[in-house]
C-alpha cells in the first residue's frame, strides 16, 4: 500500500431520481444497514490501514439532514453539495477539506458491496498516477465506459448517454471509484466543464485531463462485477440484496453452518456462530446475533439481537427479539420472545407463548398459550397452557415472581404484582391477586356443583 495519507470522499448528494422516492438513496438499505453505512464502514477498514488518516468526507445534499441525523454517531466530515450539478461539483464542494498531500479517493455512496481488499488494489498503483477502479460487465448500460487505445492504455471515461454507438458496445465500465493524485485534484475540477449530454460537471472528465496532463492512468479491475455494482432503482436495490444474502450465507457456511438453502436465508447483521449450527430454509438473522454450538433454528424464523445457547433448539415460525436463550433449550414452534426475555439452560417455551422482559429459571417450561411479561418464574416452574401474567393495570406494569417449583394450573390468571411461593400449585382457572404461599394448594375458581336431574331447555314448537 502506498505511504502517501490517504483521504476519502464519499459522493451521497444525488436525488436517486429513479427510486422514485421521498427517501434519499443513501438511506435505503441493504442486509439492514443503509447505502451509505456500507460505504462508511468500507472507508473506516481502509483508514485504519493507513497512518495518520482524517475521516471520510462526506459530500451530502438532498434529504440533507436526514442523512446527517441517521450518521450523527459515525466519524466523518460533511460537505454540503447544494445543487447537484454533477460527481465533479460534488467533489469540489468537499475540497476545502482535503489537503494537497497523498491522494484522494473518491467513493460512490450508492455502490455498498465494494470490499476494502479490492480498493486496497487500487492504493497499490504508483502513488502520482490517476486509479480507476473497473468492472467488465455483460450489460454496461448506464455507466460510463472506459476508452483504451490501441496499446490497452485507459484514455478517458465517456458516460452511456455521450457515448457513441462503437464507445457503447465497450463492457469495460467505471465503477464510480477513482484514486487521484492531490496535488493535481483542484487543477483539474476547476477545468471541468457541463459540456455533455446531462449538463453536468463529470468527474470522469479527469481522466482524460489526466491524460492530456501525462499523469499514468491505470484502471484496475474489480475481481467480480457483483461487488461494484452501483443502486440506482429499486431492481438494482433486489439485486444487491441478493449478492449480499449470497455473501453472508455463503460466510456462515465456511464457518461450518449447514444452511439448507443460502438463497433463503437473510442474514441483516452481525451474526457469530458456534460450530454444528444448522439453519433451515426462510431464516431471517437481524442485529447482532450469536448461535452458540449445536443450535438448530427452524424453518422461517426470525432472530434479532440475541443470543442462543449451545443445544438450544428454534421450533419454526418462531421470533426471537432481544432475548438470551440457554443452553439446552427449546423454543416455538410459534413462540414470541420479546425484548428482556432471559431464558436458562433447558427451558420450554412452546407454541403461542409470549415472553417480555421475563427471565425463566433452568427448566421452567411454558408450553402452550401464554403470556409471561415482566416475570421472575423460578427453575422448574410448569407453566400450564392459557397462563397469563397480568402484568399491566391500565397505568403501570408489575412484576410477577414464582417460585421454584411451583406448578401454575391452565388458564390462571396471575394480577401483578404477585408472589407465588416455591413448589405453590395454583389450581386451573384461578385468579390469583395475592401471595400464594410456598407448598400449598391455591385455588380461586368457584367451587364445582352439580344438579341432578337438571333439563336443558328445549325448542319451542314452531305453530
Ligand atoms: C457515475 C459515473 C459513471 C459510473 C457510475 C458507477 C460520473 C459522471 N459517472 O454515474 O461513470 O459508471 O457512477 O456507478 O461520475 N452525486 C453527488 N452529487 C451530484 C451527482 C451525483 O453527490 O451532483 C453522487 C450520487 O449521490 C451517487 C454518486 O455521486 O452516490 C454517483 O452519481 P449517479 O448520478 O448515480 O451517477 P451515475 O449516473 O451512476
Ligand atoms: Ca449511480
Amino acid at each position: 500500500m502506498s505511504a502517501a495519507p490517504l483521504q476519502i470522499v464519499i459522493l451521497a448528494a444525488g436525488q436517486g431520481t429513479r427510486m422514485r422516492s421521498s427517501l434519499p438513496k443513501v438511506l435505503y438499505a441493504v442486509g439492514g444497514r443503509p447505502l451509505l453505512g456500507h460505504v462508511l464502514a468500507t472507508a473506516h477498514a481502509l483508514l485504519r490501514d493507513t497512518a495518520a488518516a482524517e475521516p471520510p468526507v462526506v459530500v451530502y445534499g438532498h434529504g440533507g439532514e436526514a442523512i446527517r441525523a441517521a450518521f450523527a454517531d459515525v466519524e466523518c466530515r460533511w460537505a454540503h453539495q447544494a445543487i447537484q450539478r454533477g460527481t465533479g461539483d460534488a467533489v469540489a464542494a468537499a475540497a476545502d477539506q482535503l489537503t494537497a498531500h497523498g491522494r484522494v479517493l473518491v467513493l460512490c455512496g450508492d455502490v455498498p458491496l465494494l470490499r476494502p481488499q479490492t480498493l486496497a488494489r487500487l492504493l497499490d498503483t504508483p502513488p502520482d498516477s490517476l486509479a480507476i477502479l473497473t468492472a467488465s460487465l455483460d450489460d454496461p448500460t448506464g455507466y460510463g465506459r472506459i476508452v483504451r487505445d490501441a496499446g490497452g492504455a485507459v484514455r478517458g471515461i465517456v458516460e452511456q448517454r455521450d457515448a457513441s454507438a462503437q464507445e457503447q458496445a465497450l463492457r469495460e465500465v467505471n465503477t464510480g471509484t477513482l484514486l487521484i493524485p492531490a496535488a493535481r485534484l483542484h487543477d483539474w475540477l476547476g477545468r471541468l466543464r457541463a459540456d455533455n449530454a446531462q449538463g453536468e460537471l463529470y468527474l470522469t472528465d479527469v481522466v482524460a485531463q489526466a491524460v492530456a496532463d501525462g499523469v499514468p492512468v491505470h484502471g484496475v479491475p474489480a475481481p467480480s462485477a457483483a461487488e461494484v455494482m452501483g443502486i440506482n432503482d429499486c431492481a438494482q436495490l433486489a439485486q444487491c440484496e441478493a449478492e449480499h444474502r449470497r455473501r453472508q450465507a455463503l460466510r456462515l457456511m465456511e464457518a461450518g453452518v449447514t444452511v439448507r438453502d443460502p438463497a433463503r436465508l437473510d442474514v441483516r447483521g452481525e451474526v457469530s456462530v458456534g460450530r454444528d449450527v444448522c439453519i433451515d430454509v426462510g431464516v431471517i438473522l437481524e442485529g447482532t446475533v450469536h448461535l452458540g454450538d449445536g443450535v438448530q433454528v427452524g424453518a422461517h424464523c426470525i432472530v434479532r439481537d440475541s443470543v442462543i445457547g449451545a443445544g438450544a433448539r428454534v421450533e419454526p415460525f418462531s421470533l426471537i427479539d432481544g432475548a438470551r436463550v440457554g443452553d439446552g433449550a427449546c423454543v416455538g414452534p410459534y413462540a414470541r420472545l420479546r425484548p428482556g426475555t432471559e431464558l436458562a439452560e433447558q427451558v420450554h417455551v412452546g407454541n403461542f407463548v409470549e415472553v417480555k422482559n421475563a427471565r425463566l429459571g433452568p427448566g421452567a417450561k411454558a408450553n402452550h398459550l401464554s403470556y409471561l411479561g415482566d416475570a421472575q418464574v423460578g427453575a422448574r416452574v410448569n407453566v400450564g397452557a392459557g397462563t397469563i401474567t397480568c402484568n399491566y393495570d391500565g397505568a403501570n406494569k408489575h412484576v410477577t415472581r414464582i417460585g421454584d417449583d411451583a406448578f401454575i394450573g391452565s388458564n390462571s390468571a396471575l394480577v401483578a404484582p404477585v408472589t407465588i411461593g416455591e413448589g405453590a400449585t395454583i389450581g386451573a382457572g384461578s385468579v390469583v391477586v395475592r401471595q400464594a404461599p410456598a407448598d400449598a394448594l391455591t385455588v380461586t375458581r368457584a367451587p364445582q356443583k352439580s344438579v341432578p336431574g337438571w333439563r336443558r331447555p328445549r325448542k319451542k314448537p314452531v305453530p
